[in-house]
């Protein structure tokens, strides 16, 4: 019986047949077990005369084809005619190594795999010959596939599969990559095995690989992958867009003639684009069947695609604007270059995606997430140089300005990382924020691995998309505080504990040590992850071993020494930030603050994430929540509920007592992460509730993106017709500093004398003067600790002494701040010759911020 068919492409390949066959002869495979079908596009040099001659051979076969020429359908049909259950494709020209064709046949002789591919891109995989271009063309391309099935070498041309598989791919089929074609179309359903094989450029002949075939390529990537493209809808959608760009530029153009400033200009001429671009990509750019009906549905995607577009875009054009000093006129342009480019994806995968042959709900997810995580990874990008600091962001910057081993209320990470930032970019909030960034990208490599240990690579990506756009995620990968780098290093921790408690890897124990040691150099909280740790290894039988063996002990070792600035520095300082964290919550009023917890962390989960991770949390096993199939084994499931749990816990007992801040339990979540993007994919027999969440998390991803976007462009653009002086109290301190500045001359006018200015906070009005002025560097800048209050680290830095005898500037947000520090006190009477509280009001771009409040007196007893 045959057992395997080979199926050999061939155009133009005579030189090369004999050859072929005369190798796989060579393996001695009985005559019996296996066949040849060579299927031939109408070579025009002697190839099919040449097969004929091996025709003697009852398995050898030759299709012989007369149409335009095609790889995929070649292939499709040689699959068709095969006599056995089990294809092989390989090419005629030498490059793929004969002798491990039994090894691509037999795993799914044994029913292992259904598909078996030899593969390039794998440990031990190689390609010779290739020339650089060649090689590069073939990453871009197997990169370009990744994120869509979960392979290592999706364009490879040399693979096995089960041959009712053929019967999956789609009648669009063309081109070079029959593979991909299988691999996407059985997304996730397939068991897949990839084996190392050398490919060898050919040695006779010349390839046909040519360009339009990278362009087919393309397209069928984006179709399988759910996107409406032809060339069709391409060109068209090309068409309509640049009349949008004509409408959009004019009507841009016209706003700002008349003063009407960025924002309001470049959404009124957006709006007019979009209405011109959604009539006729409706009509008749992406219309290829008209369905009458929901067209609401279409609408109402369209508006958050479009929403999203243009909230970016203001971010595009106040990066020209601001920062590139371009004119308005000039940057509409990569603007609107950048619109257009979220809209079209947008649109091709959203608004009108494919209606024949709809991907699997899987692949739709894994372009969501592909979508969601590149967009706010952009939006990140794009705004984190243009908002201004927020007051904590100022004071680490400041602690960046007395670069030290460790501080009084944090460690040093945070200062560590604005001092390189500002080292590269100079001191402005790129500079201080591109540290962050770069952490949220560590973090997200750490949480794919992760991610991908738990459970598949389809899910790591749908858990980067959950952490992209949870608030926790977002903030952390935006602002400069020292929850960027802890949230990391919590991720890098878990990802390494998990490989070294659950996995058994020795190895891990290395790198859970750095994580673990730069953790702590982030910020004190990670050491609860360290007690999980323990719990977990005394719970679970498995882990328990490692107490007998040395790793455990090295890896502390190794993260003491890598704290060891801290420790240092504590020294020096009678050990004042251990007791500072120790000893400021006990010291409070112990209020019973459990429901502000939760609400914390419903805010950094949102509602939705908050029940989904409790729901993962609190069951005892997944199947309660209807989930059967692909359990996630036990041990797994009490790793993640006890590194989530145990952290959980004790905030939770915490907040019986005491009231905590609202970003403290942020990381405790990360752990959960993944089960819950794990959840969101699986389909079948679900309970009602587990699939009402799964819905649930559709607007919530939107609503979170969306806000994002808003607020961004809010704080840098203003939106059209929204007041600022809402909740911007803490916020815009450039506008603020200069105002001040402007009292302080006043002042300096008036007495000859160079003042003093209090910032009326423990340390955030300081830091944001300081900021702010820094590139004048003309004040003198204190904190609150000048009233004998504790200004943690301005402590150290300006060291309060008595008395002074220039002018005091109190600045403060409220009046209030400006008489009293806590209930009954009277800073009054600690001042000379105090004038009366003042304010001033503080604006931009002619707008109404916000108020500022000071007094000015002649000295400080
Ligand atoms: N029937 C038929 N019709 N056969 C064709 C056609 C066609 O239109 N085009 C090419 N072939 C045959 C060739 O005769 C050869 O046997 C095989 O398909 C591969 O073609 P090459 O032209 O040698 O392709 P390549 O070496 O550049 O590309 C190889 O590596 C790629 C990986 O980057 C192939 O294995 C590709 O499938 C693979 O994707
Ligand atoms: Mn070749």
């Amino acid at each position: 019986m045959t057992q395997f068919s080979i199926v050999v492409p061939t155009l133009n390949e005579s030189e090369n047949i004999d050859l072929l066959l005369t190798r796989i002869f060579a393996l001695n495979i009985p005559f019996d077990k296996f066949e040849v079908i060579f299927v031939d596009d109408g070579s025009n040099d002697g190839t099919p005369e040449k097969i004929r001659t091996w025709q003697k051979y009852s398995n050898i076969h030759l299709i012989e084809r007369h149409g335009k020429p095609d790889l995929a359908t070649s292939i499709l049909q040689g699959a068709g005619a095969a006599r056995s259950d089990i294809i092989v494709v390989m090419d005629a020209d030498l490059s793929h190594p004969h002798e491990q064709l039994n090894a691509l046949v037999t795993p799914i002789l044994k029913d292992q795999y259904d598909v078996v591919i030899g593969s390039r891109y794998i440990k031990g995989g190689r390609t010779l010959d290739w020339p650089f271009y060649r090689r590069l063309l073939s990453r871009v391309g197997g990169w370009l596939a990744r994120p869509f099935c979960d392979v290592s070498d999706a364009t490879s041309g040399f693979f096995a599969f089960r041959r009712e598989l053929a019967a999956t791919v789609s009648e669009q089929a063309h081109g070079y990559k029959i593979l991909l074609e299988i691999l996407m179309a059985n997304d996730s359903t397939l068991r897949i095995k990839e084996i190392p094989i050398c490919f060898r450029d050919r040695a006779y002949g010349t390839s046909k690989l040519s360009f339009p075939h990278q362009l087919a390529y393309l397209q069928r990537l984006l179709t399988l992958a759910g996107g409406k493209v032809s060339r069709n809808t391409a060109g068209r959608f090309a068409i309509v867009g640049l009349l949008g760009v004509v409408v959009d530029t004019l009507v841009f153009q016209w706003m700002i003639s008349r003063d009407a400033g960025l924002a309001l200009a470049h959404f009124v001429s957006f709006f007019f684009a979009v209405s011109v671009n959604y009539a006729l990509n409706s009509k008749w750019a992406f219309n290829e069947h008209h369905t009458g009906h929901l067209q609401w549905l279409q609408f109402s995607r369209f508006l958050i695609v479009g929403a999203l577009a243009l909230l970016l875009r203001g971010g595009v054009l106040a990066l020209f604007v601001y920062v590139g000093h371009v004119p308005p006129s000039l940057a509409i342009f990569p603007a609107i270059i950048a619109t257009a480019f979220i809209n079209y994806l947008g649109s091709a995968f959203y608004v009108f995606p494919a209606e024949k042959n709809p991907p699997s709900s899987n692949m739709r997810w894994r372009v969501a997430a592909l979508g969601v995580v590149l967009f706010c990874i952009l939006l990140r990008l794009i705004y984190l140089g243009l908002a201004q600091l927020i007051p904590d962001e100022a004071y680490y910057w400041q602690y960046a300005q007395h670069m030290d081993l460790s501080f009084y209320d944090h460690p040093p990470m945070v200062a560590w990382l604005i001092w390189m930032g500002t080292a590269i970019l100079g001191n402005n909030e790129a500079g201080v924020r591109v540290g962050a960034f770069i952490c949220s990208l560590i973090a997200m490599g750490y949480l794919y691995a992760y991610a991908k240990n738990l459970h598949d690579k389809a899910t790591a990506l749908r858990t980067l998309m959950i952490f992209s756009v949870l608030p926790l995620g977002f903030a952390s990968g935006f602002f400069m505080t020292p929850d960027a780098p802890l949230v990391a290093a919590w991720i890098a921790t878990l990802y390494f504990m998990e490989r070294a408690l659950v996995a058994d890897q020795r190895s891990a124990w290395l790198g859970m040590g750095v994580a673990f040691g730069l953790g702590l150099l982030s910020k004190y909280t990670l050491s609860l992850l360290g007690l999980a740790a323990l719990v977990f290894v005394i719970i679970d039988a498995g882990a328990r071993r490692w107490i007998w063996r040395s790793h455990p002990y090295l890896a502390v070792t190794l993260a003491l020494i890598i704290f060891s600035p801290v420790l240092i520095w504590n020294f020096q300082h009678e050990w004042v930030s251990f007791m500072f964290q120790s000893t400021r919550h006990v010291s409070n009023d112990g209020q019973f603050s459990v429901h502000y917890l939760l609400i914390y962390i419903m805010i950094l989960l949102t509602p939705v994430g908050f029940v989904a991770a409790m729901q993962i949390l609190f069951s005892r096993n997944y199947r309660d929540m209807g989930v059967s199939q692909h359990m996630l084994k036990d041990r797994k499931r009490l790793f993640v509920q006890i590194v989530t749990g145990v952290p959980f816990f004790i905030f939770l007992v915490f907040s019986i007592f005491d009231h905590p801040k609202f970003h403290w339990t942020g990381p405790v979540w990360l752990a959960v992460l993944p089960t819950i993007a794990w959840m969101i994919g699986q389909t079948g027999n679900l309970e009602k509730f587990t699939k009402w969440l799964q819905k649930a998390w559709r607007p919530t991803i939107g609503a979170c993106m969306f806000a994002y976007a808003l607020i961004l462009h809010y704080v840098v653009l203003g939106i059209p017709g929204a007041p600022y002086h809402l909740f911007t109290e803490h916020y815009f301190w450039r506008e603020t500093t200069r105002e001040v500045e402007q009292i302080v001359e006043e002042v300096r006018q008036l007495t000859g004398q160079e003042p003093v200015i209090v910032g009326m906070s423990k340390w955030s009005i300081a830091s944001s003067l300081y900021f702010y002025n820094h590139a004048r560097g003309n004040l003198d800048i204190r904190s609150r600790n000048l009233f004998g209050d504790s200004g943690a680290m301005y402590n150290f830095w300006f060291p309060a002494q008595y008395p002074i005898n220039r002018p005091i500037i109190q600045v403060g947000m409220k009046p209030v701040h400006l008489e009293q520090i806590r209930e009954g006190d009277n800073l009054k009477q600690m001042l000379i010759h105090p004038d009366e509280i003042k304010y001033r009001n503080i604006y931009r771009n002619g707008i109404f911020l916000r108020q500022i409040y000071y007094r000015i007196s002649a000295g400080l007893h």
